[in-house]
């Protein structure tokens, strides 16, 4: 989603923003600009498209400055082409970029044309500058018109501006949207995601919701949302182990992909002592808050979601707790019943997830006996809103495409789960089986990822459908969603995932011979099911594609397109190793069909608006 990057220094900055946009660029966006103050005037370049274009016009028409702020667009007013690309100005002298969605805008933008105010864009931002301009114009200075303009305004904003007649100071503001100042040795930038920063700046500052900051190349002020003097706590930035290069991978997915055994394993790293959970389980807040609970309501979007879905079968099945599972955008705008003693769960690899964040606040001001996160951003807005929070230890996930970021959150899972299952004196026997799965599944997913060669096979078939069905039964239902929604992410091939219980009831009207269906396919107590659902789907010539963990006997007539079998370890964690070959049959697939797989149509990293 949009990515803002502003840097105001004693030292030519506009390179420093091109390379910050350019780490930015995994979070998905169609458009890109940077405006520059010289010593008399703020000058933009914009472009619609990729990185590249920009850089072709800065190339033709070089920009330089001591203060600069940049933007990647993703489009939500507008159509994604030059005029509605970011900086937004007014009068040739206020330059804007934000990220979030200004939901006043048709107001703001009628009350701005009423006083002369021309638009050049179809954009909701453009009514941040001319709100400034209008109060340039009343006579009061820059910071104060920054902070009367964004009283305006209202949803979610992470906002920068400039002013020619003060040249090198950024004002930064944000509500529900991130943004972070850091404090280099040559000045301060402002950045929507630290990783635009990385290795360049040493103490970062988070905004909290509502802050405003000054910011010039010497000093960084900030002030509440009652325009308070505040200070905030810098941190010190640590280096990621984990780089943002492809290394010898075509792309970031296949990397991530094939980083999962030891995303999975800092993941247990220290959590997991003697078959049981240790006190390291928490990132944030103690496991007490688990104490009391008697329900559970999970709430998430996306791959996330699916990782919920898991949860609650373990849950229930392995720590006889009742689980809700709900999809964020839903939850938030109904009026949920909470139980007594139920502990609120969000999942998100981003921790800025906009739904899932407003669910969360919703849940801070209700009767839940807490508030619990399973993110892998240290310090987001998630991190800190939460009253105890587990992370998972993928490091930076750049593919849209979420691989490690799930399977590390199922192993969160799997550990919160054994945890409920020890305060609540579970069987001895099944937590003892589960502790030993998950000891083990690093290996395990290493070998998941040997099906590679197989897989590719099959996806090159896969690709010459415009349809795919997956089946899973029990707690690989929600692992048949998530493969579903990963092939239709990156290859754009419509796909569905049903209970495989559920086909005789709709979707078998869909099965010919030219439907492929890929079955998950695990031996436990419900194979004799799935191998009748298998039956119907043979019986109406559909291509079945098995992937099992073990050997299929007498399924060998010509409708049983292929079957990988592997090794997908105990039936408790085989829902997380099921994932391998799933994910790599959407990333063949793709490839075969030359998709651009990192950054997918009209998907973004991190969704940061509603
Ligand atoms: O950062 P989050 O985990 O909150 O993101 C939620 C979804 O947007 C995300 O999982 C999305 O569905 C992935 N692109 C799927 O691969």
């Amino acid at each position: 989603m949009c990515g803002i990057v502003g840097a105001t220094a004693h030292n030519e900055v506009v390179n420093l923003i091109v390379d910050g946009l350019r780490t930015l660029e995994y979070r998905g966006y169609d458009s890109s600009g940077i405006a520059a103050q010289n010593t008399t005037e703020t000058l933009i370049r914009k472009e619609a498209g990729n990185l590249s274009a920009l850089q072709n016009s800065l190339t033709k028409n070089p920009l330089s400055g001591t203060c600069a702020i940049g933007h990647t667009r993703w489009a939500t007013h507008g159509k994604p082409n030059r005029e509605n690309a970011h900086p937004h100005i007014s009068g040739n002298a206020v330059a804007v970029v934000h990220n979030g969605v200004i939901e006043n805008s048709n107001e703001l933008r009628q009350f701005l044309i009423n006083r002369g105010y021309v638009f050049t864009s179809e954009t909701d931002s453009e009514t941040i500058p001319h709100m400034v301009d209008l109060y340039l114009n009343s006579g009061v200075g820059f910071f104060d018109a920054c902070r009367k303009a964004i009283g305006h305004l209202e949803g979610s904003y992470a906002i920068a501006i400039t002013f020619n007649s003060e040249p090198g100071k950024i004002i930064a503001a944000r509500k529900g949207s991130p943004l972070i100042i850091a404090q280099g040795e040559k000045g301060y930038m402002v950045a929507s995601d630290p990783i635009a920063l990385r290795e360049k700046n040493q103490i970062v500052y988070y905004l909290e919701d509502g802050d405003i900051a000054e910011v010039t190349a010497e000093t960084c002020d900030f002030y509440d949302s009652e325009g308070k003097h505040v200070s905030r706590i810098g941190t010190r930035l640590a280096n990621s182990k984990c780089t943002t290069s492809k290394n010898k991978f075509a792309s970031f997915m296949q990397k991530e992909i094939f980083e999962q055994p030891d995303s999975v394993r800092a993941t247990l790293s220290g959590r997991l002592v003697n078959s049981r959970t240790s006190n390291r389980l928490f990132d944030k807040g103690s496991c007490t808050i688990l104490d009391k609970v008697d329900n559970i309501h999970i709430v998430a979007c996306g791959t996330s979601l699916n990782a919920g879905q898991v949860a609650k079968y373990w849950l229930e099945s392995i720590a006889k707790i009742p689980c809700q599972v709900e999809i964020a955008s839903e939850y938030r705008y109904r009026d949920p019943v909470v139980p007594p003693n139920t502990l609120f769960l969000s999942i998100s690899q981003s921790g800025e997830t906009a739904d899932t964040l407003a669910a969360l606040r919703f849940a801070n001001e209700s009767p839940y006996l807490g508030t619990l996160g399973i993110c892998n951003t240290d310090n987001s807005s998630l991190y800190r809103e939460s009253e105890a929070v587990i992370l998972t230890k993928a490091g930076i996930e750049v593919g849209v495409a979420s691989t490690k970021a799930l399977t590390t959150q199922l192993t969160a899972l799997a550990l919160l789960v054994l945890k409920f299952g020890e305060l609540r004196n579970s069987s001895h026997v099944v937590l003892d089986s589960f502790a030993d799965a998950l000891s083990h599944l690093p290996e395990m997913l290493e070998d998941a990822l040997k099906t590679e060669e197989q897989i590719k096979e099959i996806a090159q078939r896969i690709s010459q459908h415009k349809s795919v069905l997956f089946l899973g039964r029990g707690h690989h239902y929600p692992v048949a969603i998530e493969g579903a929604l990963k092939l239709k992410e990156i290859s754009y091939i419509h796909a569905e995932a049903y209970a495989a219980g559920e086909l005789k009831h709709g979707p078998l009207a869909l099965v010919d011979r030219n439907m492929p269906v890929v079955v998950l396919c695990p031996k436990n107590d419900l194979l004799e099911k799935l191998s009748s659902n298998i039956e119907e789907v043979k019986a109406r010539h559909g291509q079945v594609y098995l992937l099992a963990d073990h050997k299929i006997d007498g399924q060998s007539n010509h409708e049983i397109k292929d079957v990988v079998e592997f090794e997908c370890g105990d039936n408790l964690i085989s829902p997380i190793t099921f994932n391998v070959p799933l994910q790599l049959l959407a990333y063949h697939t793709a490839e075969y069909l030359g998709k651009n797989i990192d950054q997918p149509r009209n998907l973004a990293k991190s969704v940061t608006v509603e």
